[in-house]
């Protein structure tokens, strides 16, 4: 089972186990190079989780696709640089797409007007991706810059966030609940006792 939903400032660890789990060459398309897995620390650890958002993509509970939202300015902010990241065997099933739809209606949710991205001129699929999303393509200094308006929200917005997201929230406890359970009972039966759980 997948789900989305935001990931708070004390689960920063499940963005940097994410990132490490990619392969050199998504590290590259992500990053422009590869980075160590100290670096992936290191990049994490400095995240301004005060002007920005990160969203999981989760499946059975484990995280295998990040968004992240930088905001422009801490207070006040008009727009967001969004970069997305699935890992490999995940990829080309539609994560991206629902990470980033996602992303921009929590960005319209917060007020912002405009969310870019920067992404390799080697990166066709991302390209796609922003495409589809109704990004505004153009090329800057060997990069492309995607460019994407968002409207302002409306009761609308703000229900279906908290429908896609809170399910993200609801399927993770869930999750959680069973995973603890699942511990449980192994304690008092052994391995046999939930198979799968
Ligand atoms: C780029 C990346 C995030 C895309 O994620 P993904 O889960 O593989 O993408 P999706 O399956 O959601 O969508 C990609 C494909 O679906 C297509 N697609 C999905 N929905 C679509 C729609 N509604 N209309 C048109 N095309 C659509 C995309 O065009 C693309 O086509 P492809 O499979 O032929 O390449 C992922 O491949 C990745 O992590 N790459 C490495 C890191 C990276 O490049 N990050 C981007 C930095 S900004």
């Amino acid at each position: 089972m997948s789900a989305i939903r935001i990931l708070p400032p004390y689960e920063r660890r499940l963005l940097s186990d994410h990132l490490k789990r990619l392969d050199r060459e998504d590290l590259h398309l992500r990053f422009g190079g590869y980075l160590s897995p100290s670096a992936v620390e290191r990049y994490v650890d400095n995240l301004s989780w005060m002007s920005g958002v990160v969203l999981a993509w989760e499946v059975d509970g484990e995280v295998r696709g990040c968004g992240e939202l930088v905001n422009d300015r801490t207070v006040l902010p008009s727009a967001a640089e969004f970069a997305v990241t699935i890992e490999h065997a995940w990829q080309g099933q539609g994560a991206g797409l629902a990470l980033m739809h996602a992303a921009l209606l929590v960005a319209r949710n917060r007020g912002l007007r405009r969310v870019h991205l920067l992404c390799l001129a080697e990166n066709p699929r991302m390209m796609r991706l922003a495409r589809a999303c109704g990004a505004k393509l153009t090329w800057e200094e060997g990069e492309i810059l995607g460019e994407i308006e968002l409207p302002p929200a409306n009761p609308l917005s703000l229900a279906q966030e908290g429908v896609q997201l809170l399910g993200g929230i609801a399927a993770h406890s869930l999750h959680d609940v069973r995973r603890s359970a699942a511990k449980t009972a192994r304690q008092s039966f052994g391995d046999w006792a939930l198979p799968g759980a």
